[in-house]
């Protein structure tokens, strides 16, 4: 059976969920954070010690205005309203991505940073204003600014997961196959779940299901079988 350490989520399905049963995408976004509540219990319970989840990416700019500020009115009641539970829940959470929101939003993410730094239980490294590709030319700027070496240790020391373990298992949602700019240089050998149901309706039993998939798969890591 594989181990599995670190679980990446691609939330993909809230907008057509939300247009298909409310008919707004935003309420689509809404039951989205309910199904993010029940992933992070099961998640514990897995016994999983980190959990990515792609809330915003840095194509996701492009959409309208009202969307943009609906998701993160949202997110910011969600940072305030669990603070205390993530410190009850013994919680890290960590931003992957460039903060350069507003002031006061920029403020909230260093603030829940820091309270629930020395948590150990599970850490959520939620991605936000987050792409691999900004990740990576970011990081080769470092490198140069820097006059390092290019290695893959110096590349991996300048990227917003240095310290955290590649994933081991990617999931998406809702339908699409592909890697929308996630994790590109930390997927290089994880296993791929890809789910039908729009994330608002997947649920801890997919979850498991996508876990089962997942250690009954070969990972050879390039090498053959013994
Ligand atoms: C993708 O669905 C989802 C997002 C871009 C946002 C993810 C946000 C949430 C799950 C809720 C809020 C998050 C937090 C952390 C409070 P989509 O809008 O691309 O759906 P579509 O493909 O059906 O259009």
């Amino acid at each position: 059976m594989n181990p599995l350490n670190h679980v990446a989520i691609i939330m993909d399905g809230n907008g057509r969920w939300g247009l298909k049963y409310k008919k707004s995408r935003n309420e689509g976004h809404k039951e989205g954070l309910i199904t993010i509540e029940k992933i992070i219990k099961e998640t514990i319970k897995q016994k999983i010690k980190y959990l990515t989840l792609y809330a915003f990416s840095t194509e996701n700019w492009n959409r309208p205005k009202k969307e943009i500020n609906y998701l993160f009115n949202l997110l910011e009641s969600f940072l305030i309203n669990r603070i205390s539970e993530f410190n009850n829940q013994n919680i890290k959470l960590k931003v992957i991505g460039t903060k350069n929101f507003t002031p006061k939003f920029n403020k909230l993410l260093i603030l829940v940073e820091k309270k629930t730094l020395k948590n150990t239980k599970l850490q959520i490294n939620l991605a936000l204003n987050y792409g691999s590709k900004s990740e990576l030319t970011i990081a080769f700027k470092n490198l140069q600014k820097n006059k390092e070496k290019i290695s893959e240790k110096n590349i991996t020391k300048y990227l917003y997961t240095k310290n955290i373990p590649d994933p081991d298992l990617l999931i998406r949602t809702g339908s699409e196959n592909r890697l929308s700019n996630f994790l590109l240089w930390q997927s290089a050998y994880t296993e791929l779940f890809f789910s039908k149901k729009y994330w608002p309706d997947f649920k801890d039993e997919d979850l498991c299901e996508a876990i089962y998939d997942f250690q009954n798969r070969d990972r050879r890591f390039g090498r053959v079988k013994d």
